[in-house]
């Protein structure tokens, strides 16, 4: 797929790493929308930017992801690249009485609904577009959980096979499907990680993905260095050792 000339839809991209990619791409000569709740935080990642746009949406929504995806479309008819990249992720404690479901719910609905039901409304339209591409940002903890934020490691073990299986399902189609799996990056996702010198710097990791995005044969899963631990660590026949590490280590 082209890098330039393409109109790219960037869920979350009001802060982090969909902010950063989606400069990035409209640096690369790509016309590029931002959407999450915040209005104020995508007019930032804008920042008069011509060619880059920002509508809010709020992905746990379902209502709200029809009335989105039908303005989206007709206010851009040449979209023809999805970033599925809006997340939340936070802690949950299941000992304790009772055990309170909330962050879990809401974990499901913005990290595993959001991404589903967006593409659902999108892909009949990507599908008549001359070349078209899906990147679902999924994470390490998909390959080895994180047991601080249980739901958060299955949401994204949840996309990483839904991922697998829309590849297989769109592989004689138009549309390329894409895995971008994040190690941790020093963002605002949850708090106190923005600082954390454990994690990586957010324009490195940005930097070492972009080399992916750059080139037009980018391979099905875009999985920086520092990620790879975890995505090979079943396969390396280290998963338990590596998850008692993780979790023996985690910091936040
Ligand atoms: N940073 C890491 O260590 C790391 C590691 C692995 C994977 N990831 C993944 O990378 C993606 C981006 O995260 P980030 O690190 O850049 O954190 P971030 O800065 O907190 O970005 C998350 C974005 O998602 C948006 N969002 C959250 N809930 C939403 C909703 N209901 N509807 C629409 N937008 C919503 C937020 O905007 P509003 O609140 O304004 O809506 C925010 O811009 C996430 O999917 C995350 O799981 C991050």
């Amino acid at each position: 797929m082209k890098t330039g000339g393409n109109t790219l839809l960037i869920t979350g991209g009001g802060s982090g790493i969909g902010r950063e990619l989606a400069r990035e791409f409209h640096a690369l000569g790509n016309t590029v929308i931002v959407a999450g709740r915040t209005a104020s935080s995508l007019e930032e990642t804008i920042d008069g930017r011509e060619g880059m746009f920002a509508r809010t949406l709020d992905v746990q929504d379902a209502a709200d992801i029809t009335r989105f995806a039908t303005a989206l479309i007709e206010d851009f008819p040449s979209l023809n690249v999805l970033f599925n990249n809006a997340g939340m992720m936070a802690k949950e404690d299941w000992l304790a009485d009772p055990v309170d479901l909330s962050v879990a719910e809401n974990t499901m609905a913005t990290n595993v609904l959001g991404p589903m039901r967006l593409t659902a409304a999108l892909l009949p339209h990507l599908r008549a577009q001359p070349v078209a591409r899906l990147v679902n940002v999924t994470s390490g903890l998909a390959f080895v959980p994180l047991a601080h934020t249980p739901a958060y490691s299955a949401s994204k073990a949840a996309i990483h096979a839904w991922t697998q299986s829309l590849r297989y399902q769109l592989q004689d189609t138009n549309v390329e499907v894409i895995e971008l799996a994040p190690p941790g990056v020093r963002t605002a996702l949850t708090p106190g990680q923005s600082t954390r010198t454990s994690y990586m710097p957010l324009e490195d990791f940005i930097a070492e993905t972009m080399e992916s995005f750059r080139i037009e044969d980018t391979p099905d899963e875009v999985v920086v260095q520092r990620a790879k631990m975890l995505r090979a660590a079943e396969a390396n026949g280290q998963h338990a050792e590596v998850f008692q590490m993780l979790n023996d280590n985690y910091e936040g």
